[in-house]
């Protein structure tokens, strides 16, 4: 694998006022996520809010993570969830499958696109008849 040269980024330096409560309850709960510096954590909760706000433009892109139960002899369900990625190639671009028992089914789909498309794919594959339990976990990735 090559590494790509990433365009250097000017930092700029902010000051932020906080009274000292909500200080000490932002120190202690990164200091329990495992951040070494408020720096980081405050880039990261930047990152996350623009991130939410791209994912609801539906030409961002982004990625999906889609998990689904089923009972895999209900409804030919496999085989049309198999069809079903063979026809969005170029979108769902990995799965994962996790036999769960005799009969349940974990299927975990990962989807790559704008977040229109896959968000209404996600949406197709949750509601198909025989998944018990559907979820998106959709995340946009034009963030900075
Ligand atoms: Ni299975």
């Amino acid at each position: 694998m090559v590494a790509r040269s990433r365009k250097t980024k000017s930092l700029e330096r902010i000051g932020i006022s906080l009274d000292s409560t909500l200080l000490s309850m932002f120190d202690k709960l990164i200091a329990g996520q495992g951040y070494e510096s408020r720096s980081e954590a405050i880039r990261d909760l930047v990152r996350q809010q623009l991130s939410r706000e791209f994912a609801g433009d539906p030409k961002a892109e982004g990625v999906a993570v889609v998990v689904l139960v089923y009972d895999h002899h209900a409804a030919n369900i496999a085989e049309k969830l198999i069809r079903l990625q063979h026809s969005h190639i170029l979108h769902a671009i990995s799965s994962l499958h996790v036999h769960l028992g005799a009969h349940d089914c974990l299927e975990i789909i990962v989807l790559r696109g704008r977040v229109g498309r896959i968000n209404k794919m996600g949406e197709s594959l949750v509601s198909m008849k025989g998944v018990r339990l559907g979820r998106i976990n959709l995340v946009a990735t034009e963030t900075p």
